[in-house]
C-alpha cells in the first residue's frame, strides 16, 4: 500500500474458529507493518470474516457491504476484502452482487490476507482465491517469536475443517475434511503465548476430539491434553466442541485427572429422538448419549455441560419435539445454544420436501429457549453457597467497579474487588444466582 496509511480493520462473524481466524489475519497483517484502525472511517483495509451456517448471518453481510458502498466510494483505493465460509461458497456471486468489493478469500487462503491486499491495493482487482488445498499449519508466532497482543485467555485452532456432514449442515462444504496441526505447532504456539502473559487456552476444532486421526503418528486429542498439561505458567485447559460419537474413556479419564483441564465439556447434542438423530446423520442415539453424561458426571463431580439444540429439523414431529425436551429435561444441561433449523445449500436436508413452516420452528425454538432458561437457572441455583477458584478476566461490562471471572465450569462471576486481581486466580463464594452467572463475594 505505498501512498495510504496501512491501516486494517476486521469485522468478524460466526463461530470462535472465524475469530480465531480474524485474530490470525490480524497478528500476520501486524507482521507486514500493518497496524490495526481505530475506527473503519481511518481504515484502509475492511476486511468482512463470514459465517454460513444459518441463513441470517449472510443476510447481514450483504447489508454491511451495503453500508460500506460510501466508505469506499469516498476512498476508492482502500480495500475491502470478504473472507470465511461465505467467501468459500459464494464467492463469486459476492462479486456479482457487491461489485465494490476487492477480494474475496477462501477458508484455506486466509493467511495470504496481507499479500493480496497489497496487490488489490496495487490496482489487481478483483481477486477471488477460494482454493482448497488445506493448510492447518497458520499460526499466529512461531516458536519464541513475539506475539502482538498474548489475551489471558487464548483461542488456538488444533484441527480445522470437518468430515461428519451432518445432513444439515454446511462447515463440511465450506472447511473441507479436517486437517490437524501437527502437536509441535500447537505447542509452540500455547508456549509463545503463555511466555507472554497467557494463562488459560481453548483449544478448537470443529470437532477438537477428531484431532490426531489425520496425522501420521498422531498423538490422540487427549494425548495433547496430557502433553500440554506440563507447561509451566498455563493454568487452564479448555477445548470445543466435542462429538458425542467420539467421547472416549481416555478423554473421560483426561478431564478427571490431568489438573489444568477444566471441568466442562461443550457437548452438542442437536436432538432428542433416534429418529431425528438418524437422519441428522449423527451416528448416537439418545441412550447413548445419556449414557456418556452419566459417565462425565460419576467420573469428574461437578463438571458442568452445555449443549447445541436445534429444533424445527425436516419432518419433526409435535410428538417428536416434546420427546426431545424430556431427554433434555433428564440430562439437565448448565447451558445451552439454541437454534431453528435453517436450510443450507449443498446440504441433504435443504432438498427434503417435509420442511418445517418457519412459523412452527421459531414457535419450538421459543418453547426450548423458556424450559432450558428455566433449567439453567435451576442448575445455577443449586450451587449458591460453594465456593469457586475465578480466573479473574477483566472489569464487569455492567456494573461500577465490578470485576469479572471465570470459574473452571466457564460460568460467569462477578463480584466487587480491586482491579489490580485482574490475571490473577482468586476464590469466591457464590451469592446470587442469575441466567447469565452468579454475583460472588471475595473470600
Ligand atoms: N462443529 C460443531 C458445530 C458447529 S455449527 C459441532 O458439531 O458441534 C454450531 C451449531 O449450529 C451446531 O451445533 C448446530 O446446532 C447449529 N447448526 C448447524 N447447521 C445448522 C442449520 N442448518 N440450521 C440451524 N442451525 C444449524
Ligand atoms: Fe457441522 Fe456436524 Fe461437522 Fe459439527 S460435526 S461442523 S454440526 S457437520
Ligand atoms: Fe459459521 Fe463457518 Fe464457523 S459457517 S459457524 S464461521 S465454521
Amino acid at each position: 500500500m505505498p501512498d495510504l496509511p496501512m491501516k486494517y480493520s476486521i469485522i468478524t462473524y460466526g463461530c470462535q474458529m472465524n475469530k480465531a481466524d480474524s485474530d490470525l489475519m490480524a497478528a500476520l497483517l501486524d507482521r507486514r507493518g500493518w497496524q490495526p484502525a481505530e475506527t473503519r472511517d481511518e481504515a484502509n483495509l475492511v476486511v468482512l470474516n463470514t459465517c454460513s451456517v444459518r441463513e441470517r448471518p449472510e443476510h447481514k453481510v450483504y447489508s454491511v457491504l451495503g453500508e460500506l458502498r460510501r466508505w469506499k466510494l469516498s476512498r476508492p483505493e482502500a480495500v475491502l476484502a470478504v473472507s470465511g465460509c461465505m467467501a468459500q461458497h459464494a464467492g463469486e456471486h459476492i462479486l456479482a452482487r457487491a461489485p465494490h468489493v476487492d477480494i474475496v478469500i477462501g477458508t484455506h487462503q486466509f493467511h495470504h490476507i496481507a499479500e493480496l491486499a497489497e496487490r488489490a491495493a496495487r490496482g489487481e482487482r478483483p481477486i477471488l482465491d477460494v482454493a482448497t488445498d488445506q493448510d492447518p499449519s497458520g499460526s499466529r508466532c512461531r516458536e519464541g517469536e513475539a506475539v502482538a497482543t498474548a489475551p489471558l485467555r487464548a483461542f488456538v485452532p488444533v484441527i480445522r475443517g470437518c468430515s461428519s456432514f451432518c445432513s444439515y449442515c454446511i462447515v463440511p462444504h465450506v472447511r473441507g475434511p479436517e486437517a490437524s496441526r501437527p502437536p509441535e505447532d500447537v505447542e509452540a504456539e500455547v508456549r509463545s503465548l503463555v511466555r507472554q502473559g497467557t494463562r488459560e487456552v481453548t483449544l478448537l476444532g470443529q470437532n477438537v476430539l477428531a484431532y490426531g486421526r489425520d496425522l501420521a503418528k498422531g498423538p490422540t486429542f487427549d494425548q495433547l491434553l496430557a502433553r500440554l498439561e506440563n507447561m509451566s505458567g498455563l493454568w487452564r485447559i479448555r477445548f470445543t466442541t466435542c462429538h458425542p460419537r467420539d467421547v472416549t474413556e481416555d478423554l473421560v479419564e483426561a478431564i478427571a485427572r490431568l489438573s489444568k483441564v477444566c471441568e466442562h465439556i461443550h457437548l452438542p447434542i442437536q436432538a432428542g429422538t433416534d429418529r431425528l438423530l438418524e437422519e441428522m446423520n449423527r451416528g448416537y442415539t439418545a441412550e447413548h448419549y445419556l449414557d456418556l453424561v452419566d459417565r462425565l458426571r460419576s467420573r469428574v463431580p461437578n463438571i458442568a455441560i452445555s449443549t447445541d439444540i436445534m429444533v424445527g429439523f425436516p419432518g419433526e414431529t409435535e410428538q417428536e419435539f416434546e420427546e426431545s425436551l424430556q431427554l433434555y429435561e433428564r440430562i439437565r444441561f448448565d447451558s445451552a445454544f439454541t437454534f431453528a433449523y435453517s436450510p443450507r445449500p449443498h446440504t441433504a436436508a435443504a432438498d427434503r420436501t417435509d420442511q418445517i413452516p418457519r412459523k412452527a420452528r421459531l414457535e419450538r425454538l421459543g418453547r426450548l429457549i423458556e424450559r432450558q432458561n428455566r433449567i439453567t437457572l435451576e442448575a445455577n441455583q443449586r450451587q449458591v453457597g460453594e465456593e469457586a477458584e475465578l480466573l479473574v478476566d477483566g472489569t464487569a461490562h455492567h456494573g461500577e467497579g465490578l470485576l469479572s471471572g471465570r470459574t473452571r465450569t466457564n460460568k460467569q462471576v462477578l463480584f466487587s474487588a480491586d482491579a489490580h486481581l485482574i490475571g490473577t486466580l482468586v476464590t469466591a463464594r457464590l451469592t446470587q444466582a442469575h441466567l447469565w452467572g452468579f454475583m460472588g463475594e471475595l473470600v
